[in-house]
C-alpha cells in the first residue's frame, strides 16, 4: 500500500494509528508487541506523537518490546545512534509522563532489546543480538522471528536499515543479524537480515523530502535492481507492506 500526504502531521498521525492498530491487535492476539524501530531522523516525529497525550494512553506500553532494525557502532548516547533518538522522542518522554502519574508501576515497557554497541567485535553483537531475538520468539533451527511490526526508512541510495547497495548483507538466507562493513561510510554496521524483516506481520517504510524522490521512483516504478535498491528486497512474505511519503518524496511517481 503506497500513501502520500500533504504533511508531516498527517502522514505521522496515519502512522501512529497504524502502529497502535497493530499493537493492540497483537497484545490482544498474542499477549505481547514485538516491534521492530527505525533510525535515521525521519522517525523523530512519529516518536513524539506516539509519546504524545494524545497516543501515549492508548497502548499498553508494558506488553511492548522494542528491538531496532540496525544500529551504528556507537555508544548508547553518541549523536548518531538510532538507541539514543528513540530514546529521546519515545522512550523518555514516556517514562517522564508515567513517573508524574499516581500509579506507581516501576516497568514500563516489556524490554528494550539494543545492540550492545559499541565494539571492536561487532560480529558478536550481531551473534548476541540475534541469540537475544532466537530467545524471545523460542526460534528453532533455521527459523526466523516473526516481529509484528517492522518501522523502516529508505536512504537517498536505496538503503534501508543497514543493508546498503551491493553489501555482502543484501544475499545472507541464514542469518536474522549481521555486522557489516559499508564502505561509503567506512564503517561497520549492525543490521537485520531481509530474511527477518520479510517474516514480518507488518513492514511500514517512511520516506520524506525531494532528495529521496528519484529513488524512490526507480524502487517503485522502475525495473528489479535489488543489489542497487536494496528497498526493493523488502517483500513481507505474509504480511502487509505500508509505503507512507510526503508530496516531495513522491513527486515522481505519477510519472
Ligand atoms: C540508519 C537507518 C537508515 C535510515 C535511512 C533514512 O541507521 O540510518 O536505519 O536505514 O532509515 O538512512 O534516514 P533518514 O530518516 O535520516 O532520512
Amino acid at each position: 500500500m503506497l500513501k502520500v500526504y500533504p504533511n508531516d502531521a498527517e502522514l505521522n498521525r496515519f502512522a501512529a494509528e497504524k502502529f497502535v492498530e497493530i499493537g493492540v491487535r497483537a497484545i490482544a492476539e498474542r499477549g505481547r508487541f514485538a516491534v521492530v524501530l527505525a533510525g535515521g531522523s525521519t522517525p523523530k516525529g512519529l516518536y513524539r506523537l506516539l509519546a504524545s497525550a494524545e497516543f501515549r494512553d492508548r497502548m499498553d506500553w508494558t506488553r511492548c518490546f522494542f528491538f531496532f532494525g540496525d544500529e551504528r557502532n556507537v555508544a548508547a548516547d553518541d549523536e548518531e545512534s538510532n538507541f539514543r533518538m528513540a530514546e529521546e522522542n519515545l522512550f523518555a518522554p514516556l517514562v517522564n509522563y508515567r513517573s508524574q502519574q499516581p500509579r506507581t508501576e516501576k516497568v514500563l515497557f516489556g524490554d528494550i532489546y539494543r545492540w550492545q554497541t559499541p565494539s571492536e567485535r561487532a560480529e558478536q553483537v550481531a551473534a548476541d543480538y540475534e541469540n537475544a531475538i532466537v530467545t524471545f520468539f523460542n526460534l528453532s533451527e533455521n527459523e526466523f522471528p516473526r516481529f509484528d511490526f517492522i518501522l523502516l526508512g529508505m536512504g537517498a541510495d536505496g538503503h534501508t536499515a543497514s543493508l546498503f547497495p551491493f553489501s555482502d548483507a543484501l544475499n545472507v538466507t541464514d542469518k536474522i543479524a549481521v555486522a557489516v562493513w559499508v564502505e561509503k561510510l567506512g564503517t561497520t554496521r549492525l543490521t537485520l537480515t531481509f530474511p527477518a524483516i520479510n517474516n514480518a506481520r507488518n513492514v511500514m517504510f517512511l520516506v520524506k523530502g525531494d532528495d529521496k524522490a528519484e529513488t524512490l521512483r526507480a524502487v517503485l516504478r522502475g525495473g528489479s535492481e535489488p543489489e542497487k535498491f536494496p528497498s526493493q528486497n523488502v517483500k513481507p512474505e505474509n504480511g502487509e507492506l505500508f509505503w507512507l511519503t510526503d508530496g516531495s518524496a513522491a513527486k515522481f511517481l505519477d510519472a
